[in-house]
């Protein structure tokens, strides 16, 4: 287990799951890592963060648990695409327009799994300026706001670490990746709050 796993293990039990049902809920979603081990990570350091947010009490609607699960499953789809697709650097057009599929695709693996997981996974791109996968409307509110959570931590991640040529302003400043998220999430300041100061920063 390397050290992202051993922090998700310690989000887990500071969230309230036992060791072995976190462990059953992580099993499946193994596949993930011998696709792309950085699509993997990139899920562990998502679902760490929905958590640690959760956690700190800067909303008070949304379960730890579930943000740490969801957060984790938000990109299971991925296991759909190629890794060469993932990992292209730089990342243009034709590589977004096969990724896309994948909102749909984590929803439909993920919904006999964690139903709750399906359809964060599904919605976590619905909050976007060109929104694809589910949408949100007839959706429970709890829903959303747990989706909408993962996706600010999702933003947030592939900021501070996917320096694929998408935002070239924000590589090497994190005052310009808090515009960039600010921008992104414009009723959502007090996550781009959190999130400049706790990943964008760190
Ligand atoms: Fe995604
Ligand atoms: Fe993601």
């Amino acid at each position: 287990m390397d050290s992202l796993e051993w922090d998700a293990f310690a989000e887990a039990r500071a969230a309230g799951m036992e060791a072995p049902v976190f462990s059953a809920f992580l099993r499946p979603l193994q596949a993930l890592k011998a696709h792309s081990p950085s699509t993997w990570a990139h899920c562990l350091r998502v679902g760490i963060c929905a958590c640690r947010f959760a956690r700190s009490g800067t909303s008070s609607e949304i379960a730890p648990a579930s943000a740490l699960r969801c957060g984790i499953a938000h990109d299971a789809g991925k296991l759909d695409v190629p890794a060469e697709v993932l990992e292209a650097e730089p990342f243009g057009p034709e590589h977004y327009a096969v990724v896309k599929g994948h909102a749909l695709a984590g929803f439909r693996h993920l919904a006999s799994h964690d139903p709750e997981a399906a359809l964060v996974a599904g919605l976590h791109h619905a909050f976007q300026a060109n929104p694809y996968g589910l949408a949100p409307a007839g959706i429970a509110p709890a829903i959303l706001a747990l989706a909408k959570a993962v996706a600010a931590c999702d933003f947030a991640d592939a900021l501070a670490h996917r320096h694929d040529g998408r935002y070239p302003e924000a590589e090497h400043s994190p005052k310009a990746a808090r515009g960039v998220l600010a921008a992104a999430f414009p009723d959502q300041q007090a996550y781009v709050t959190w999130l400049a100061d706790n990943v964008l920063a760190a």
